[in-house]
């Protein structure tokens, strides 16, 4: 067996899982307060758009342990948070933008104290126009970026060769986080005028940078320290970093530790969500039923600031055909500014919301061809070497693959014929069926983000330490960094020692994001490995006198060369009082990759990731309720190197995706105010409405070279799938109301089952 075999052997390793179940993990709360310890809160805006015409702070600083409150005119540095384009205060000055927008940080001795002073705040705010509509926004001319335009082919003279045109619009509602571990930040002043910085952050850089902004000093003096998360799911991408800046500004005024940790309520009222997008599409198709033209228009709700709102609104277009081949193509797409939290990633990032208005498209032209989507579907699917709108050609496609395995394995022809007969033989409850055909690029799209890093040292008793820049949020990179270390070493996981996640070890990192950090950091160690690697060879060819000058291999806890081997950990010894150099900076940028903004055309993608679901689901007639009787799939894993975690990022992102389609309804009123704003309101996937069976099953394929082990990016792409249950409830209806007529408007909730099912 040689290393890979190995480390793919032990694909169930967890590192913290135990941890976990047994409440043992550790999180930003959990960390001990020093003492003199002082604590932050928000005092944020209630008005969705207005001037501030004067506040008044003295009731509020009048309680007891009140100990400074923080305004804009106390930020030592800029008061400026926009990471892409800088349009975001950290905290208001003259006007306010949503609500949530925080103005000022009230820093006292206790949360208690903080609570008393929050309410004592008088504030007098003049309320103006307030938009909260993406369309609205896009017809006043309210935009956070320029449009994106990506084509191919001739789209219009397409549309004339075409013997059936649709048009239509379909709409797709936010998502809130959830994460478990609310946003939160904890400051530590040092003697030096420097600041070390605990952050519940996807990108611990991204704290670095904006501290240091905002503060007014150099990144070298902010040093950020991730140990885990509990959930990120893209919400703390970039928005983990107001509040670390607060509890800075807050330890810098007052030269003692600060910490935040936002309370549930809070988090939902001032922090982002997914998205929402309102779309237009016209789809065109041959008597075959063959997609020849597809023209979409999207109007992204990106809330009061750009946040990532630009980057998102990219991958939407990268996503517009999901995982059909259409030769002509043309996409629109708008970030419009309103007056809602600024919203930012989410699992999929944009993505899913590309791949919900194909879907309904082709829905929409089944529907009207009397055939079944999945005949449209079918046809379409993405093939070898075709070019995808932005000019990136499928390599190693596994779309029809994962289609006709899930076909065959779960037969499909079977099915539809089953719930053809139930739906013959029973007048109020119907089922529905769908197929759910994925494709994900893995890469950020902005190329220069593909590139990570990681320190080895080997100690002198034969033990690793590794640091990498990913944080572990629940999706299992910790495990598979100790795996690609074992792996490479040839020594067992439990030999590994995993650090945290500190900008000090290794720095200037992309987010944990996109799906890649298992590639991009996985790489970056082996590149650091190699490199020890090479040293131990080349000192035990000089030691051993061998003149062949040979690798030496590394397996089984022993490093041999030719007829010689020796044990890993006396290797070590001796290697170390030769004095070699038994540490190293491992360095990965992702070949290959290319993206032109201005053209729109690129090979964005070191891979793409595939599948296809098939989901089965029960419609009650008369009440409009429904249950997911099964989802059953084909994942393209590549050659998955953790089969227990790659799993279970399966069904969780599936389940997440049927939560943002069926029943997660983020509703903002129209003025501004969060009408979902707690965990009662605003419903959550729970272990009664999933899928009652789930079923995944491995594509059997070798994986891409540009994948950790070949094991493929498994973090977002299933989210997707969960599209799925939106159109498995619509044929549902349908069954019921041959002339329903459902628009395409997700989530679809209980409500809008029943009002469709008598429309
Ligand atoms: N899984 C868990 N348990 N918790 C999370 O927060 N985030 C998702 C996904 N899976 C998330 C998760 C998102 S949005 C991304 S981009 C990836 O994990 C990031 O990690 P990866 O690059 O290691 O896949
Ligand atoms: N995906 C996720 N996060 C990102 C990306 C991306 O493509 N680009 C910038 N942040
Ligand atoms: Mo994930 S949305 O890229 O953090």
């Amino acid at each position: 067996m040689n290393n890979i075999e190995k480390a793919k052997k032990s694909d169930t390793y967890s590192v913290d899982a135990h941890l976990h179940v047994t409440g043992k993990t550790k999180y930003l709360d959990d960390l001990p307060e020093l003492q003199g310890t002082l604590f932050a809160k928000v005092h944020y805006a209630k008005i969705a758009h207005g001037k501030i015409k004067n506040y008044n702070l003295e009731k509020a600083l009048n309680i007891e342990g009140i100990v400074k409150i923080v305004t804009y005119k106390d930020i030592p540095g800029e008061n400026q948070i926009g990471g892409i384009i800088p349009d975001e205060e950290l905290l208001a000055t003259d006007e306010v933008h949503f609500i949530g927008m925080p103005i000022f940080i009230i820093v006292a001795e206790s949360e208690i104290a903080a609570h008393k002073a929050d309410k004592l705040i008088e504030i007098d705010i003049e309320e103006k126009e307030i938009i909260t509509d993406p369309i609205d926004a896009y017809k006043k001319n309210q935009f956070l970026s320029s449009p994106i335009k990506f084509a191919l082919g001739d789209t219009e003279n397409a549309f004339n060769n075409c013997e059936y045109v649709f048009e239509g619009t379909a709409n797709s509602g936010g998502q809130e986080h959830v994460y478990l571990e609310t946003q939160g930040a904890y400051a530590i002043p040092n003697a030096d005028g420097s600041f070390l910085i605990y952050s519940s952050t996807q990108g611990p850089t991204a704290v670095q940078r904006t501290v240091a902004r905002v503060l007014g000093l150099s990144m070298n003096k902010i040093e950020v320290d991730v140990n885990r998360i509990g959930g990120g799911f893209g919400g703390k991408e970039d928005q983990a970093s107001p509040w670390a800046a607060m509890v800075a500004v807050s330890a810098f005024l007052t030269n003692r530790p600060v910490k935040y940790i936002l309370e549930r309520g809070e988090d939902l009222q001032m922090t982002g969500k997914r998205h929402p997008y309102k779309s237009n599409y016209k789809i065109g198709l041959n008597k075959e039923g063959k997609i020849i033209a597809y023209q979409a228009s999207y109007f992204q709700n990106g809330g009061a600031s750009a946040d990532l709102s630009p980057a998102v609104l990219e991958r939407t277009l990268f996503h517009g055909t999901n995982a059909y081949f259409i030769p002509n193509v043309e996409i629109n797409a708008f970030s419009c500014k309103t007056n809602i939290p600024p919203n930012t990633a989410f699992r999929g990032f944009g993505g899913p919301q590309g791949m919900f208005v194909i879907e309904a498209a082709i829905h929409h032209a089944a529907k009207e061809m009397k055939v079944s989507p999945i005949e449209i579907q079918e046809k379409n699917l993405l093939f070898e070497k075709a070019e995808f709108s932005y000019g990136q050609l499928t390599e190693d496609c596994e779309a029809q693959r994962c289609w006709d395995q899930a076909k065959e394995k779960y037969n499909l022809e079977d099915k539809r014929k089953k719930v053809e007969t139930f739906n013959n033989e029973n007048d109020t409850v119907k089922k529905g069926l769908a197929v759910m055909p994925i494709c994900f690029g893995i890469s950020f799209t902005n190329t220069p983000m593909n590139n990570a890093r990681a320190l080895i040292h080997v100690y002198s008793d034969g033990s690793v330490g590794i640091s990498t820049g990913a944080v572990e949020m629940g999706q299992g990179v910790s495990s598979k960094m100790i795996q690609v270390a074992a792996q490479s070493f040839g020594l067992s996981e439990d030999q590994i020692k995993l650090e945290s996640t500190n900008t000090t070890r290794v720095a200037n990192t992309s987010p944990t994001a996109a799906s890649a950090t298992a590639d991009l950091n996985g790489k970056a160690l082996q590149d650091g490995c190699d490199q020890i690697k090479k040293r131990l060879s080349d000192f035990f060819n000089k030691h051993w006198e061998i003149t062949s000058n040979d690798h030496a291999s590394f397996l089984d806890n022993k490093i041999s060369i030719g007829s010689q081997s020796i044990d890993w950990t006396e290797a070590i010894g001796i290697a170390f009082l030769h004095r070699i150099n038994l540490s190293a900076k491992g360095h990965y940028a992702t070949p290959r990759i290319n993206f032109n903004k201005e053209t729109g055309k690129g090979h964005p993608f070191a891979y793409h990731v595939y599948g296809t679901a098939i989901f089965e689901c029960t419609v009650d007639c008369l009440r409009g309720n429904y249950e997911i009787d099964s989802v059953e799939l084909v994942h393209d894993f590549g050659s998955s190197m953790n089969k227990e975690i790659d799993l279970g990022q399966i069904e969780g992102g599936m389940v997440q995706g049927i939560g943002w389609m069926t029943m997660e309804e983020l509703i903002y009123d129209e003025k501004g105010r969060l009408k979902s704003g707690n965990l009662a309101n605003y419903k959550i996937p729970d272990i009664y409405s999933v899928p009652k069976t789930v079923s995944v099953q491995y594509l059997d394929t070798k994986g891409a070279e540009l994948a950790i082990l070949r094991s493929k990016a498994v973090g977002e792409p299933p989210l997707m799938y969960g599209i799925g249950a939106y159109f498995a409830i619509n044929n549902a209806i349908l069954a019921f109301n041959p002339n329903a007529n459902v628009p395409y408007d997700a989530p679809m909730t209980t409500e809008k089952v029943l009002i469709g099912l008598y429309s």
